[in-house]
Parts: C-alpha cells; structure tokens; sequence
C-alpha cells in the first residue's frame, strides 16, 4: 500500500457545500444519467426483519428457526435486519448523539482529524484517488477497531469531550460480540461447524473497522448519490441507520429496493470475502445511499473481516465436482487495495475474479 499516500487534489468537505446555502451542486457531484437514484426502477419490496431474541446471549446457537432465516436472507437479499440483537438501546443512542455532535462541530475541530488514502483512518470525504473521479454526497469518519495493534485512539475524535472514545469504544465492543453471533448462524447455514467462518477469519485475529457515514442535505438530490453503488468488500457489515430518514438502497435484479427503518433496528449484510467462502452460496449484494435535501443523515457501518492477511478461499466442504471452486485464493490486504484505489465499483470486483 506504500504508493498510495496522499488525496489526488484538495478535499472538499461535502458538509461545506451543503452549508454554503448554493442551490447546484458542483458538476464533481452530478452522476452519469445511469447511475442516479430514478435511473432504475424502485421495487416495493422490504428487505427481511429477523428477531434474533433467542441469540441474544452467549453460548451455543441452538435456534434452527434463526439460522434458516439468515440464511434465506443471505442466499436471497444479502441483506437482513435483526430486531432484539442484544445490543443496548440507550448505547444506540449515545453513539448517535456523540457523532451527530462531532459532525456539528467546527470545521476546524474536524480537519484536525483529516484522512489520507494511506489508512484512511480519520475525518474523510472521498474513496478512492483517481484524478478528477465523480464524487459522493457524504463526508464520514474511519477507524479501526481490530487488531488491538491498528487501533490508535489518539486516531479517535476526543471531541465532543463527554465520553466520546469511551461510547465508540463500547459500541465497538457490543457489535462486535453481535457479529461472533452472526458468524456462527452463517456458519450453522452452510451446514458447516459453527465455528467454521470465525476460523476463516483468522479466530481472535479478525479484524474489524468502522466507518460513521454523515450525509448532509443536498439541493439537488436527485442528481447524485450520498454513496454511489458497491458491495462491501469484507465479511460482514452491520449497519445502524438513522431512523430518522431513509437513504440506502439494495439491489434487487434491475430494481433498487428502499430499506425502511426500524427504530433501534441493525442492517446486517454479507461483504464479498463471505461470499467468497461461501462460493458464491450467500450473495455480497450491491447497495447505495440516496440524500435528500430536507435532512442529514447518520449511519454507522461496522465492518467484520478476516483477518487481513490469510489467503480466503471457498470453503472446500462446499466444493463439488457440480460446483467447482468460483474464486481463486486471495488475501483481504490484496483483495482491498482494488477499492481503496478505484473508489466504490458496484460489484465489478468480486466479479471479476470469477474469470480467472
Ligand atoms: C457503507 C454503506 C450505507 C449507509 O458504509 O458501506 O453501505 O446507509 N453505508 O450509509
Ligand atoms: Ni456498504
């Protein structure tokens, strides 16, 4: 990753556009005719809603009922929202208090914290460093949470001063624990062991990161995207959305299917090293994220991933002479580079190495 260090061009924050009171939007922002939100055609479908009330404690899955559900979700959708999770609501709504009030700060409290493509960890507002790229409608804050060696909290914004690293660092830990959960139903689904993803991942050593995405309002909605489409190239993502507002999009076919909150709800959705493992048996779905120019949106997208330099190939126990390995083995550190270069591709990555 040594060659990538710095921003193509200068960074502009998107909440400075936003704040600036125009009413256009830079051309950087304006998508090709087939890339904005009424370019498809919208499905009114809902993405499925799993209680995982009987998970909620540690110990072994026993739930046949929760595990053929995710992993209908994961065949089907990709995606799924998990209701009764175990994760406190009152922390729910601290780390949105915490964030939000980050993202009112100042602008000079924020550039202290200023990214580089070289970690990306810290205060951001592009992917990607392609010269002269279309950009995204969002700003948003990276860090890492595993391994306990990237996990700098001087990385971590001390502002607002009232508990803010305490209350990520909490959250972190609770998501954290929801997705060993969910490892072991995905696991149970492929009729594997149920320790068989977490394995994968590399045990104790996986990895895990976080990116808090902040949408402000946009005057022209309706030509761009607060993110434009991609599938997530990790494990799994567990996303908690605003409430407030709706925003991100599943692929469904040619159809985008809006998800509908649900208070206090997470997204849970199958990255692209899972539906390698998988061969292909679980789907890393694309998704993206529409703005609007009524309200600002907060989304807090956690990524579990294997741990970054084991090699990630579909598992053995799911390769048949009637399906035949779909991915050649590849590490995440490897498999990453493509994205942090180019910026979200919808899905042309995964996809591509179908071909080798
Ligand atoms: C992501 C993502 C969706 C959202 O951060 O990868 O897909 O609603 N976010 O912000
Ligand atoms: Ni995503």
């Amino acid at each position: 990753m040594d060659c990538i260090q710095d921003w193509p061009e200068p960074v502009v924050r998107v909440q400075s556009l936003s704040d600036s009171g125009a009413t256009r939007i830079p051309e950087r922002y304006v998508k090709p005719a087939a890339d904005r939100p009424s370019s498809a055609p919208c499905a009114d479908l809902r993405i499925p809603v799993i209680d995982l009330a009987t998970l909620a404690s540690d110990g072994p899955v026993d739930c046949a009922a929760v595990v053929q559900a995710v992993s209908g979700a994961c065949r089907d959708w990709g995606f799924f929202q998990v209701v009764n999770h175990g994760v406190d609501p009152s922390l729910i709504r601290r780390i949105r208090e915490v964030w939000g009030s980050f993202f009112h700060l100042p602008m000079e409290a924020k550039q202290v914290y200023a990214n580089s493509p070289k970690t990306y960890e810290g205060y951001g507002s592009r992917l990607g460093i392609e010269k002269g790229a279309i950009l995204d409608w969002g700003d948003y804050y990276f860090l890492h949470v595993l391994p306990s060696s990237l996990k700098s909290l001087h990385k971590w914004p001390a502002l607002p001063p009232t508990l803010s690293r305490e209350t990520t660092d909490e959250y972190s830990r609770e998501v954290l624990k929801l997705c060993e959960r969910v490892m072991k139903v995905l696991s149970l689904g492929l009729g594997l062991e149920d320790d068989f993803l977490q394995k994968a991942f590399g045990g104790d050593d996986a990895g895990a990161c976080m990116r808090v995405n902040f949408y402000p309002k946009c005057p022209q909605p309706d030509l761009t995207l607060g993110l434009s489409s991609h599938s997530d190239p990790g494990g799994i993502t567990v996303l908690l959305a605003d409430d407030r507002v709706k925003g991100l999009q599943v692929r469904r076919g040619d159809a985008w299917v809006t998800v509908q909150p649900v208070p206090d709800a997470f997204i849970i959705n199958v990255g692209d090293q899972v539906q390698v493992l998988s061969n292909a048996t679980y789907k890393s779905v694309e998704h993206r994220v529409v703005v609007n120019s009524e309200t600002e949106r907060l989304s807090f997208a956690f990524f579990y991933n294997p741990k970054s330099d084991l090699l990630i190939r579909p598992a053995p126990e799911l390769v048949t002479s009637e399906h035949p390995a779909l991915y050649p083995p590849m590490s995440f550190d490897e498999y990453r580079l493509y994205i942090r270069r180019k910026g979200p591709r919808g899905k042309s990555q995964v996809e591509s190495l179908k071909a080798v």
